[in-house]
């Protein structure tokens, strides 16, 4: 078998390959089904190949930006499009091609990876491990507690809200660049949070609301007219109004948005989706059970290719110290590393010293952001302490300055 990277040429073949690997066709725009292929460059794209050069698998990457804890922007190619024909699997056709990938993004001088895994139990062995979490929030309407918005809706006369701000809601293809500028201010500040890049918005490439699909968009404005926050949503015929995304920095303007849906005529309920767990709206409405949690997953996996690095270039929010042997089974390497955090900021080098903590880097992966505890994978078995009071120490010097989230699709 061959891995080779693609050039312009091999586009529809890639494209032929992943969807006969999925099992899908190619849906049109006007289907919702965003254009996604779009945004593939070819020059990040592999294709793996029979002796006799029929393509059988296929991986690539986006250049996406990663927000980590302390509002640092790192480089994050995002693992897309990854294939096997089902007449090839189980092959190590895609063990072949994660080897080559992650030989060439660290020759590239990438400290780590992330992706989104169609299935939870085929990353881990690779180094990926799920950093953040996503989930969502139905709300019975007539048990809404947050008190419906007093304002109106016009196109021409945006309606009042509490917090001093405006909301109007507009069709998707009248948003203009707000979607764009909104979401990338959002993302700057938001742990876990990945850039869209500017191609996307104009290739109209993803889900909604990047996507062709219809949808409203209800865009918060501050008090002197700037926007700070959307929602893109749709109503269907049973009367379920489904929030695609809420993007703002701000909890007021959250609040101030999902107020607003809540008081939505001729809705029955209300679905939000990517509200990780934890998230506040849920202990914004005055009746608990009125909001009901499901499709609770992991959604960003984080791979490490480089741990000092990807260590120190984190924001910390905790001074301390610990041992952490890692063992990265896949690649078959092994550290000791002491990292020493003080002001914010980490020193991590080589050590002998004996460790505090034991674990695997797809381990690693999965707390580097803060949003998994040290002392549950210790109590799952997967990280070992060696002191009693290690994961404990670990679980204040990993959190983040806000629990991470992702909510871009790739
Ligand atoms: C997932 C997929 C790419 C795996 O490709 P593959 O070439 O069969 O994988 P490999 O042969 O390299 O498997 C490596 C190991 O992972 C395991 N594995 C692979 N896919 C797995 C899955 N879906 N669930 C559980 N284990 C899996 C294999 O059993 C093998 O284990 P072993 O080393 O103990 O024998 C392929 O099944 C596929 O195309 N699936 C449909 C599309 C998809 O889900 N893509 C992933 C998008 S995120």
């Amino acid at each position: 078998m061959e891995i080779r990277p693609t050039t312009d040429e091999d586009l529809d073949v890639f494209v032929d390959t992943v969807h006969a690997a999925f099992g899908y066709f190619p849906e049109t725009p006007v289907e919702g089904g965003g254009l996604w292929w779009s945004a593939l460059e070819m020059d990040r794209c592999l294709l793996a190949l029979t002796a006799d050069g029929r393509p059988v698998g296929t991986a690539a990457t986006y250049p996406f930006e990663l927000t980590l804890p302390g509002e640092t922007l790192v480089p994050a190619p995002g693992v897309t499009a990854v294939g096997v024909l089902p007449s090839h699997r189980r092959q190590g056709v895609l063990s072949a091609m994660m080897r080559h990938q992650l030989t060439a993004l660290r020759a590239d001088g990438q400290f780590l990876s992330v992706l989104l895994a169609s299935e939870a139990s085929i990353y881990g062995r690779f180094g990926y491990g799920p950093a953040t979490y996503t989930g969502r929030l139905t709300v019975q309407r007539h048990r809404a507690a947050l008190a419906p918005a007093r304002a109106r809706v016009s196109a021409d006369a945006p309606a009042p809200v509490p917090d001093g701000g405006t909301i109007e809601v507009l069709r998707r293809a009248d948003c203009g660049e707000i979607l764009e500028d909104v979401y990338d201010r959002y993302r700057r500040t938001q742990p876990g949070a990945l850039s869209r890049p500017h191609r996307w918005w104009t290739l109209r490439a993803g889900q909604p609301p990047i996507s062709p699909a219809p949808r409203y968009v209800a865009v918060h404005r501050d008090a002197d007219g700037v926007p700070d926050g959307y929602a893109s949503y749709s109503i269907d015929k049973a009367r379920t109004l489904t929030v695609d995304e809420t993007i703002t920095g701000d909890d007021a303007v959250f609040t101030a948005l999902a107020r607003f849906l809540l008081a939505h005529d001729l809705v029955s309920q209300v679905v939000f989706h990517h509200v990780p767990p934890g998230h506040p709206l849920r202990w914004q409405l005055a009746d608990f059970r009125a909001g009901e949690v499901s499709g609770d997953m992991d959604w960003l996996w984080v791979r490490l290719l480089d741990v000092p690095r990807a260590l120190t270039a984190r924001g910390w929010f905790a001074d301390g110290e610990l041992v952490l042997d890692v063992e990265d089974p896949f690649l078959g390497e092994h550290g000791r590393h002491l990292l020493t955090v003080r002001d914010g900021k980490a020193d991590c080098v080589p050590t002998d010293r004996e460790p505090d903590l034991s674990l695997h880097v797809n381990d690693l992966g999965a707390i580097y952001l803060g949003g998994t505890a040290p002392s549950t994978l210790v109590r799952a078995g997967h990280i070992r302490a060696h002191r009693l009071e290690a994961a404990a120490r670990a679980d204040a010097l990993f959190r983040a300055d806000r629990p991470p989230h992702c909510l871009h699709w790739f």
